[in-house]
Order: C-alpha cells, then sequence, then structure tokens
C-alpha cells in the first residue's frame, strides 16, 4: 500500500471512531457514558493495529459464541478469560492498593459459596474422611493504620480438596466441605484447622484451556487457601494464601498469587503450621456477590 492510500485509509479509519462515539455521547448516566466511550476508542485502536482479516474477525465472535456455550449458573468462561489474561487481578491491583507490607487482594474466583457454617475457634473445616495433610492456621487481624486488633472479625474459608475439587464440584464431599466461617476474639486472633492446599488445574475443556495450551503455559494454580475477612466499618479483604516454595507459584495461570500473599507452612513433628496475620483497612464493608447460590 501507498503512503497516500495508507494515510487516506487511517483518515477513514479515525472518521469512523469518531461517528461512533459521537453515537454513544447521549448516555445520561455520565459514569457509563466515560466507560462506553472509553470502550469504543480502545476496541477501535486494537482493530486498527492488530488489522484482523475477515477470517480473524469471524473466528473471533464464533469463538466468544462458544464462550457462552460454556457458561451458566456455575462457570464463566468469560470470566475465566479475564482470570487467565490477568484483567481480574488487574481490576484487584488498581482497586486496592495496599502497602506491600499488608496482605494484598486477589480475587473471590468462581468456587465460592455464601454461608458457609459458623465454626468454633480451632474447628477443623474438613470432613474426617477428606484426604490430606491438615495445617492448623494462626493468626491475627489487625487495622491497617493503627494496628489495633480487629475483635469480632469474620473470616470465611474455603479451598478445594486433593483431588482438585471444590466440594460444590464433587459428589463425593459433603455439602460445605473445606469451608467455615470463624471469628476473631477482643485480641482479633484465630485459630482453625484447614487441609494442606494442593495445586488444581483451572477448568482447560473450553476456549480459554484452548487458549492456555497455545500459549505452553501450564494450568495448575498453586495451592491456595482463600479467605475473606471482613469487619464492621473496615473494607472487606478478599484474599488468597499461597505456600512458601511452591515451584509454579510464579506460573499461576490467573496471576493472582503474588509475593505479599504468601505463607510459611511450617512442618514440626508430622504437623503442619502456619501463622498468617490479615490486616483490615477502615472503609465499608461489602461481601462479594456469590457466584453460586
Ligand atoms: C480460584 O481461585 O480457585 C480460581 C480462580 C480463577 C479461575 C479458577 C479458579
Ligand atoms: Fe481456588
Amino acid at each position: 500500500m501507498d503512503e497516500l492510500t495508507s494515510r487516506r485509509e487511517a483518515g477513514i479509519a479515525d472518521a469512523l471512531t469518531e461517528k461512533v462515539l459521537q453515537a454513544y455521547s447521549e448516555i445520561d448516566d455520565v459514569r457509563l457514558r466515560g466507560i462506553v466511550a472509553c470502550l469504543i476508542r480502545h476496541l477501535h485502536a486494537f482493530v486498527k493495529e492488530a488489522k484482523p482479516t475477515d477470517e480473524e474477525f469471524e473466528t473471533g465472535w464464533t469463538l466468544m459464541a462458544e464462550m457462552a456455550k460454556f457458561t451458566g449458573d456455575e462457570r464463566n468462561e468469560f470470566l475465566l478469560f479475564c482470570d487467565v489474561t490477568g484483567v481480574s487481578q488487574l481490576v484487584e491491583t488498581i482497586n486496592h492498593v495496599r502497602p506491600q507490607s499488608a496482605v494484598g487482594f486477589s480475587g473471590v474466583g468462581p468456587f465460592y459459596r455464601a454461608n458457609a457454617p459458623k465454626r468454633k475457634r480451632g474447628e477443623s473445616i474438613s470432613s474426617g474422611d477428606t484426604k490430606g495433610d491438615r495445617v492448623r492456621i494462626t493468626g491475627r487481624v489487625s487495622d491497617l493504620t493503627t494496628n489495633a486488633p480487629v475483635a469480632d472479625a469474620t473470616l470465611d474459608v474455603w479451598q478445594a480438596a486433593t483431588n482438585g475439587l471444590y466440594e460444590n464440584q464433587d459428589k463425593n464431599q459433603s455439602d460445605y466441605n473445606l469451608r467455615g466461617r470463624f471469628r476473631t476474639n477482643e485480641a482479633g486472633t484465630f485459630e482453625l484447622v484447614a487441609l494442606l492446599p494442593t495445586p488444581y488445574p483451572v477448568p482447560t475443556d473450553g476456549p480459554v484451556g484452548e487458549l492456555i495450551r497455545l500459549a505452553k503455559r501450564q494450568p495448575n494454580r498453586p495451592a491456595h487457601i482463600h479467605f475473606i475477612v471482613s469487619a464492621p466499618k473496615y473494607e472487606t479483604l478478599i484474599t488468597q494464601v499461597f505456600r512458601k516454595g511452591d515451584d509454579i507459584i510464579d506460573e499461576d495461570p490467573v496471576f493472582a498469587a503474588d509475593d505479599n500473599l504468601i505463607g510459611e507452612f511450617r512442618k514440626d513433628n508430622g504437623q503442619y503450621y502456619l501463622h498468617y496475620d490479615f490486616q483490615l483497612r477502615p472503609g465499608v464493608s461489602t461481601m462479594p456477590k456469590a457466584p453460586i447460590p
């Protein structure tokens, strides 16, 4: 293409972008109007840069139709796409800037269930017949700004079994196995027993799995336990705790594992222990919408 033709092409493309932006400029809600304009600008910039052929464009929207087939009440392939492209973690990072010394945010993930059983201090979240080593977890919840203990904070804890399945994906586990809610005492401390976490793969039977394979990425999430730590008048902390020394910590398929989310699981006389402290920032307490009722 000579220079004159490509300048003419760019001019036509830019004029089209402007016309489309104009067409969506009357949305009343200011925030929504801004987001839609931003989306159009970036989508158009993407097409101008990637210049997909007609066939590639068709592949793109066919792929989305395919992703919809893998999406329902118990699974969302679009969210998984956001996870494996780092978009979900980017949203966490932007919305919850915290000092590196404090435990960081990391996505709630697709397997959270609300209303986990309230358990007594020191109780196990695992049924007796669940295979795997146990870890006794102790720690303290404190105010990020003053270090004062946060009494009566709730820790909502959940994890996968050693077969890589959460209880709601697995007919052989009892309802709410490996889930529980605990409270901190006056000193802000808590204690519970969990399974020693083990790695498990993200779902790879859909289009996102194909993308992971094409990229030659490994599909296993490093071993982790999920926590939602909440208390009135504090911003709710949604996080995951990973195992120090896990050899795939830098290869998390969803880019959640990070230095400020690592706990030291120590073994003493055949028993695993983890001591882990959480910090809450004063703010508004909210709970995530549970993806699965
Ligand atoms: C998880 O947190 O367990 C998870 C997150 C994203 C995709 C799959 C699993
Ligand atoms: Fe998980």
